[in-house]
């Protein structure tokens, strides 16, 4: 897995593929393994890269008590002109997606297409962010697992396999609890960004699992029709919709980049 220096800080990323560069940005508390699927299945029509975020999975250690959409959008800009890359097409889950978002924001020149897989363009609700505040304590306090339970029943769709939930463990329990603690808050802090996609120029696609609990069907309806883009729903497969059926998705991220 190659890793690069960028600001001083340590960036590990999975890369197959050539030509035209697609980005997958990795969920929370996840790492890039989660587009091991999507990295194998696209990488005859895209030079594939999927960072570990900074704090997160092989990357250097953060010292920042928030991780916020902006930080890792800015990161992730540095790292492509680090690579020499000037223009993508993205692809964000969930966290990942509001991070496209903060990316779509602050470095529009460098997209060429957009995917928000399981993902909403709206900022938390205020229960949400009291749950943040709460889920961030009790990792404090009692570590990772109650999380990584926790999530995994509301990750996946009921179908989901014994092996897919054991590999999303493997990604929650490996991930550092303050980086967990400082994506908490990022996310908490983050704001609704849907004029964003009404801005946007590029195409524009939004993807769901058609299970999905956490940014549901609607959160994707609504981000497709701000952007004018398409609405892909996943059948059976929950909020890892990558994960949960591979194929769909990609054959979604086909139709997104044949457009271009
Ligand atoms: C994710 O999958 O990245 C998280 O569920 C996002 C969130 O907690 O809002």
């Amino acid at each position: 897995m190659p890793r690069i220096t960028v600001d001083g800080h340590g960036f590990f990323y999975r890369e197959q593929g050539t030509g035209s560069v697609a980005l997958f940005v990795h969920g929370f508390p996840l790492d890039s393994t989660m587009w091991l699927e999507q990295i194998q299945m696209l990488s005859d029509v895209r030079r594939c890269i999927a960072p570990d975020l900074r704090g997160f999975g092989c990357s250097s250690p953060s010292t920042r008590p928030v991780l916020s959409m902006e930080d890792h959008a800015d990161d992730l800009a540095a790292l492509l002109d680090a690579l020499g890359v000037d223009q993508v097409d993205l692809v964000g889950l969930s966290m990942g997606g509001y991070i496209a978002l903060a990316f779509a924001e602050r470095h529009p020149g460098l997209l060429r297409t957009l995917a928000l897989v399981d993902t909403k363009s709206t900022e938390d609700a205020a229960d949400a962010k009291v749950g943040r505040d709460a889920a961030a304590e009790r990792v404090a306090a009692d570590g990772r697992s109650g999380l990584a339970t926790d999530m995994i029943g509301v990750l996946v769709a009921e179908s989901a396999s014994t092996w897919t939930r054991a590999r999303l463990r493997t990604m929650i329990e490996s991930t550092p609890a303050e980086s967990i603690v400082a994506a908490l808050m990022g996310m908490k802090d983050r704001p609704d960004r849907t004029a964003v996609l009404s801005n946007l120029a590029i195409p524009v696609a939004a993807i769901v699992g058609e299970h999905d609990v956490l940014s549901p069907i609607a959160e994707a309806d609504h981000m497709a029709v701000s952007a004018g883009g398409t609405l892909t729903i996943v059948p059976d497969a929950g909020h890892m919709s990558p994960i949960e059926d591979p194929v769909s998705v990609a054959d979604a991220l086909r139709s997104l980049w044949a457009e271009v």
